[in-house]
């Protein structure tokens, strides 16, 4: 799995995150980053910020700070508040200098990142001595009744795999265990982890709109000659017509990270 094929998955994904992802995620964001101190922080870095929807609420915990949003992916980056500082950045290569943030709040980025480690030792190194670390990842799932049927279709359509898995770092961000280790060889002290859930309830037709767009089955559709992928999607949308709608909950847990640069 390559940091190129993230990118270019998220340049075309980047308005349909905008509006199906950035609000559900940002509930999270904002209770991590709640965790950190910044009152005293004089530059504060969102790795991974997409289209900027924590930068706000950086700023209001850190007044006196220069927020900066960095992202991979430029038009992911093109939708964040043109307030903030914006630099097209891969976390596993900051181009920021030894010591100079006093916080980096990474949500929901760090199981995308393919050298988990290197991406974690370039934070610690842009860290001040002290300097706060936080993180959302995702970890368990529950049952997902819609999504099932919307697999099963798909199969039944007989779509390729997904080309380009996105989660290459998953295993060990999904598991407090191994995420702190991570997270200590890195150089992060006071690490504290917690598991809290997720819940999201979209329409049947919200959940239809985006996971054509977003997310491995979308890629694996998008793989199948137009005629089938229509045919794919009349018959996913009748299938999915029938289902109550607590069929559509995606929920599960998700894990709060914070640490100390030591
Ligand atoms: C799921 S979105 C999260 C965006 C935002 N943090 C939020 O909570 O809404 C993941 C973001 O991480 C970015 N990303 C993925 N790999 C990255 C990397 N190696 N360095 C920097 N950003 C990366 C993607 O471009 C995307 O904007």
């Amino acid at each position: 799995m390559s940091t190129a094929a993230i990118r270019d998955n998220y340049s075309r994904v980047a308005t349909t995150y905008d509006g199906k992802w950035a609000d559900v995620l940002a509930v999270h964001a904002r209770a991590v980053a709640d965790r950190l101190s910044l009152g005293e922080a004089r530059r504060v870095a969102e790795v991974g910020c997409g289209p900027g929807r924590l930068l706000s609420h950086l700023a209001e915990l850190a007044p006196q700070a220069e927020v900066i949003g960095a992202d991979l992916t430029e038009a992911m980056l093109r939708q964040a508040p043109a307030q903030f500082a914006r630099v097209v950045a891969d976390a596993q290569a900051l181009p920021f200098r030894a010591g100079v943030l006093d916080a980096v709040v990474m949500p929901f980025v760090l199981f995308h990142v393919p050298d988990l480690p290197a991406a974690l030792a370039e934070v610690r190194r842009t860290l001040v001595a002290g300097g706060s670390f936080a993180a959302v990842t995702w970890s368990g799932h529950d049952p997902h009744p819609a999504y099932d049927v919307w697999v099963r279709v798909i199969n039944d359509f007989r779509a390729p795999p997904d080309p380009s898995p996105q989660m290459p770092s998953n295993d060990t961000t999904s598991d407090p265990v191994e995420l702190r280790i991570a997270l200590q060889d890195a150089g992060f002290v006071s690490v504290e982890i917690t598991v809290e859930r997720f819940h999201h309830q979209p329409t049947a037709a919200e959940f239809l709109a985006h996971s054509q767009v977003i997310g491995a089955m979308a890629r694996r559709i998008d793989l199948l000659p137009a005629d089938r992928r229509a045919e794919c999607l009349v018959a996913a949308e009748r299938e999915l017509s029938g289902l109550a709608p607590e069929a559509f909950v995606e929920s599960g847990t998700v894990l709060y990270s914070t640490a100390v640069a030591s």
